[in-house]
């Protein structure tokens, strides 16, 4: 805990900023499952006064279950333990799929795919379940099954949703690398999770360029051997390398004379895993964080419904990739559950131009509508013109995630895209948490604009001052929930006797889940998040440990040490100041944030790359050895009276700090 960023250092949305208090419309309120404050209090009510009644309710009324569980909930969070609906069967893809067929949803669009290029297709309920059981029969044709890894590599192709779905037909545990990931970050999540195979695909194409997703694949596997078998989706029919006996072609293998339409399900306990996916945190390697079958499917499906307000006939749309926690919950699992049609896009939201989004809102006829504020606030600076050139009566909720939303943002977003009229639901939530934990609903909650308001239903958080002694109303603290809930990390792969699980989130705070945010709660019981207290930078809504993008400096020629943190930034929220301390002798010549930026990028992808690189003579230490990061926080932020730098006493040599404030770069 020591060193870590003082939240009122933060640059985050203060809630003085603003003091305007927006009512659900009459037009969201309208027909809306949860449409009072009363009816939203009343349910958190039951939700935390008896948690495993309430829970069991909404398991019975969510999910299908083969057969029932014995223990609704067990748990420790000292020594760290998490079960929920022990003993009981279900399935993932089942809950997704087959009951869709026989509750009058067999023909309705399950996903519409839209494509770079503007092309759309569109795959009914029907339609996935025969592409998720062929899929299923060619896993399992290769000796996938229970328990297995199967990793996935893909763009937004629809095979992605397929193979996450066919997977957990099988009862096996897919791992999915954001095809933004380099070769080696693969390499990387491949080694961790040992999976038997991997499916990937020709390119990706994304604001119409091509990402040649095949040979990233191939370098990485060059170090993978656990892996035996290599489906290739073929996305843009270019040829590309192909290891005989090895790598085989997905519309091959889907149409192979043995690939029966109908795949058995293999019903798995509550508890067993669905998937793994890393995500970065203050130190190390990427975690790899393990969700369960059916608290996780319960909690995604109920916050789908809940919070986006979602109807049978409505279309709705998720702009995240899949690669990352936000598309998993919320454009395959819970819209799917609920039987929703979920759209999914493959391009960027400024190609061809600033009104993509808007286009594909105008043409599916989207209800709602899920993004992050980073995309929001590009969009914003590209002007008004392009939202007000289409129709987006269709209209109803909007959503943010990934970071704070910063009022400005949120205010374009209600008035310039809702028009008055539609909700913004604030979704606070993390890769750990599995689904929503501090939302509105769109037709209970008054919003305020950039606080994430109130929790979801059984959500039991607490802002702590100290270890033990929780912050005052108004008072800045550190963001945990005291009770467990159903889509809660399970643990993390490959962590013999929970050892990292229970010091990453366990330890901080005995016997609470520590998120790694600040949060300040307000007079009314509101939520307001202030960004990251650890050594994790969210760059555009994606986390990035700074550990990882130091390794990735410390590896460049000529580099001895470096230091890396999060600086204010207009379009990504957080950006990336590199300190860099060059090794006797090297130099710090013109190409050198070119070579660094290279290293970057082949180790973690481009998002990573510095965006500030600043090269020092040495780093501010302690005389025990540390980094001073808070100090090199306040100067990549700008702030260069020392004065308030706070104790400075520490320090080996104060006179480092001054050296490093006089050769800030300027631009
Ligand atoms: O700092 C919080 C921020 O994103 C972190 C979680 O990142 P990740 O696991 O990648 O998941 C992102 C998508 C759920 C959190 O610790 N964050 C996410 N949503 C919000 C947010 N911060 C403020 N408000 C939000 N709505």
């Amino acid at each position: 805990m020591s060193d870590q960023k003082n939240p009122s250092t933060q640059q985050s949305a203060k809630p003085e900023k603003t003091a305007m208090v927006y009512e659900p419309t009459e037009y969201v309120r309208q027909g809306s499952w949860i449409d009072s404050m009363e009816t939203y209090r009343d349910l958190y009510q039951q939700s935390v006064d008896n948690p495993e009644k309430f829970w069991a309710e909404q398991a019975e009324r969510f999910l299908y279950w083969k057969e029932p569980w014995d223990k609704v909930l067990d748990w420790d969070f000292n020594d760290p333990h998490i079960s929920w609906f022990a003993g009981g069967k279900t399935n993932v893809s089942y809950n997704c799929i087959d009951r869709h067929l026989k509750d009058g949803r067999r023909n309705k669009a399950a996903l519409i795919w839209e494509s770079d290029e503007r092309r759309s297709k569109v795959y009914t309920y029907q339609a996935l379940y025969t592409r998720v059981c062929r899929l299923a029969n060619v896993l399992k044709s290769y000796g996938v099954g229970k328990g297995d890894v199967v990793a996935i590599y893909l763009p937004m192709v629809p095979e992605l949703a397929f193979a996450m779905l066919a997977c957990a037909r099988i009862g096996a545990i897919h791992a999915i690398v954001f095809s933004g990931f380099s070769a080696q970050a693969l390499r990387d999540r491949i080694q961790a999770s040992g999976a038997k195979v991997l499916i990937t695909a020709d390119n990706g194409m994304r604001g119409g360029r091509l990402n040649p997703i095949k040979a990233q694949a191939d370098e990485a596997l060059l170090e993978c051997p656990s892996i035996q078998k290599v489906i290739v989706v073929s996305r843009t029919q270019q040829q590309v390398d192909m290891e005989p006996g090895r790598d085989v072609y997905y519309h091959e293998e889907v149409a192979r004379k043995d690939i029966s339409r109908h795949c058995d399900i293999e019903w798995t306990e509550a508890n067993d895993p669905l998937f793994i996916l890393y995500t970065s945190g203050s130190t190390g390697k990427p975690k790899g964080i393990v969700h369960s079958t059916a608290g996780y499917l319960l909690q995604a499906s109920m916050s789908s419904k809940y919070v986006f307000d979602l109807h049978d006939d409505d279309v709705y749309f998720c702009t995240a990739d899949i690669g990352w926690v936000t598309g998993h919950s919320y454009i395959v699992y819970g819209p799917l559950a609920q039987g929703a049609t979920s759209v999914m896009f493959e391009g960027v939201p400024t190609y061809p131009d600033a009104g993509r989004l808007w286009d594909i809102v105008e043409r599916h006829g989207v209800n709602q509508f899920y993004t992050a504020p980073t995309a929001i606030r590009s969009l914003m600076r590209s002007g008004n013109e392009f939202p007000a050139a289409y129709d987006l009566s269709s209209l109803r909720v909007l959503g943010s995630v990934g970071e704070p939303i910063n009022p400005a943002a949120w205010e374009w977003f209600y008035h310039e895209i809702g028009h008055d009229r539609c909700s913004v639901v604030d979704t606070w939530w993390q890769t750990e948490t599995g689904a929503h934990m501090i939302t509105n609903l769109p037709a209970a909650t008054p919003m305020k604009p950039s606080s994430a308001t109130l929790p979801f239903f059984g959500v039991q958080p607490i802002v702590m001052e100290s270890e033990h002694k929780e912050a005052a109303t108004g008072e800045d603290g550190r963001l945990c929930i005291k009770f467990p809930w159903p889509s809660m990390v399970r643990h993390l792969w490959d962590d013999p006797g929970n050892t990292r699980f229970k010091e990453t989130y366990f330890s901080a705070f005995p016997g609470l889940y520590f998120s790694g945010d600040a949060a300040m709660v307000d007079e009314d019981g509101y939520y307001w998040l202030k960004g990251r207290v650890d050594d994790v930078i969210n760059v555009s809504g994606h986390r990035i440990g700074t550990a990882e993008i130091e390794a990735a400096l410390n590896s460049s020629p000529g580099v001895a040490e470096s230091a890396v943190v999060g600086f204010p930034h207009e379009i990504k929220g957080e950006g990336i100041y590199a300190y860099i301390v060059m090794k006797h002798g090297a130099e710090a010549d013109e190409d050198l944030e070119h070579r660094l930026a290279g290293v970057v990028r082949r180790n973690i992808g481009p998002i990573a790359k510095p965006d500030v690189v600043h090269v020092v003579n040495e780093l501010p230490k302690t005389r025990s050895g540390k980094i001073m990061r808070r100090i090199l926080r306040k100067i990549a932020a700008g702030i260069t009276d020392k004065e308030q730098f706070g104790d400075l006493s520490t320090l080996v040599d104060e006179d480092v700090v001054d050296e490093i404030i006089e050769t800030r770069p300027t631009k």
